[in-house]
């Protein structure tokens, strides 16, 4: 594929965006978690092309975005009445169903599983473009594969340029990291990544199953979200994650070597805590415990670790409860499981 024009669309081109998804062409849009790569979920060659342009892994299946709730009934063979409930509540928002599907939902979406993953994106560019169209958007994040989702458009033109011919600029995102992934075909619905809507939050409706999957997992087993078995979320430079009370003195010591060969050194740290670290370089995570601005900033501070040309980021671990549960799966992942406990 040769390099192509990548148009930046503003907020009232949506229907140029609509009649590029209609010729089978693939467009970069806004929803309220991060931006996603779109194609016609019903047209194979349109989704191989989403796959070509993130080098995305083809056993890696794909969230299917629908405009309104009742197209959920075009998609999948049967809705239980838990995954009924949770639309009401929930949708639309950031909340992903993994629910059977039918035959129309062609093989290279789903990576041949028998089961597909959807939701209504809360966003009025995202819902516009997806009535417009009329027809369901298959969309993975709308990043190189590996690297931190988009939160902004130009986190998308650093990735995409000259691989898509169209970004649908809609500002920054709102909840800044991805969809929650629940599998409504276990009993009970189990949690494939933690996201937008909190374990807390789904558990106040239905029973939900949670448990971290090995680190690790060997790469010839069929995991139940193939997406989490590859590396993700991951700057350049080499990225540990530390927990604990001592966390600030524990970075401090392991920063020595990388300092005294002249190599820049990175922190993630809450505003209060920013004084502990002389000679790193902050990368400034909020106001101590508000996780909500911190899941908003996350992925833009991961790629400033590269622009700033870190060797090595340092990223103080926050609580687990609520949207932290997100945080830190996404946090792990960037840092490949280089986990420090203090
Ligand atoms: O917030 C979001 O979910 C964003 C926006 C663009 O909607 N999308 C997103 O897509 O994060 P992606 O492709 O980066 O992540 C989709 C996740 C992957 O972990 C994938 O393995 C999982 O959903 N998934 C998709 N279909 C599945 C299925 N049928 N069964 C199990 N997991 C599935
Ligand atoms: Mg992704």
């Amino acid at each position: 594929m040769g390099m192509i024009r990548t148009r930046l669309l503003k907020p009232d081109q949506i229907q140029e965006a609509a009649e590029l998804l209609r010729q089978g062409q693939v467009v970069a849009f806004p929803t309220e978690t991060v931006y996603g790569l779109g194609a016609n979920a019903l047209d194979p060659r349109a989704v191989e092309a989403i796959f070509a342009a993130k080098g995305r892994p083809q056993d890696n299946p794909l969230i299917v975005h629908i405009g309104s709730q009742n197209q959920v009934e075009e998609l999948v063979r049967e809705i239980p009445p838990e995954a009924l409930l949770l639309m009401e509540k929930f949708w639309p928002g950031p909340l992903t169903l993994v629910l059977k599907k039918k035959d129309l939902v062609p093989d290279v979406v789903t990576a041949g599983l028998d089961t597909v993953a959807v939701r209504m994106p809360d966003h009025p560019a995202a819902l516009e473009l997806l009535r417009s169209t009329g027809f369901p958007l298959a969309a993975p994040s709308a990043n190189i594969s590996g690297r931190p989702s988009p939160t902004r458009a130009e986190h998308v033109y650093a990735d995409l340029t000259g691989k898509i011919p169209a970004i649908l600029d809609g500002g920054e995102t709102g909840w800044g990291v991805e969809s929650t992934v629940l599998d409504c075909t276990a009993e009970p619905f189990l949690l494939l990544r933690p996201g937008g809507v909190t374990l807390e939050d789904l558990r106040a409706v239905v029973p939900v199953q949670y448990g971290e999957p090995a680190s690790g997992a060997k790469a010839d087993q069929t995991p139940r979200s193939p997406g989490m078995k590859y590396r993700h979320y991951a700057p350049e430079a080499l990225v540990f994650l530390v927990t604990g009370g001592a966390a600030a003195p524990k970075i401090l010591e392991l920063s020595e070597p990388y300092l005294k060969r002249g190599e820049r050194v990175g922190v993630m740290t809450w505003n209060e805590r920013t004084h502990l670290y002389p000679g790193l370089s902050v990368l400034p995570m909020g106001s101590e415990g508000d996780l909500e601005a911190l899941a908003h900033s996350l992925y833009h501070l991961l790629r400033k670790a590269d622009v700033l040309g870190l060797k090595a980021l340092f990223i103080e671990g926050v609580s687990e409860d609520n949207l932290g549960l997100a945080i830190m799966n996404r946090l792990r992942k960037a840092a490949n499981n280089r986990e420090i406990r203090t």
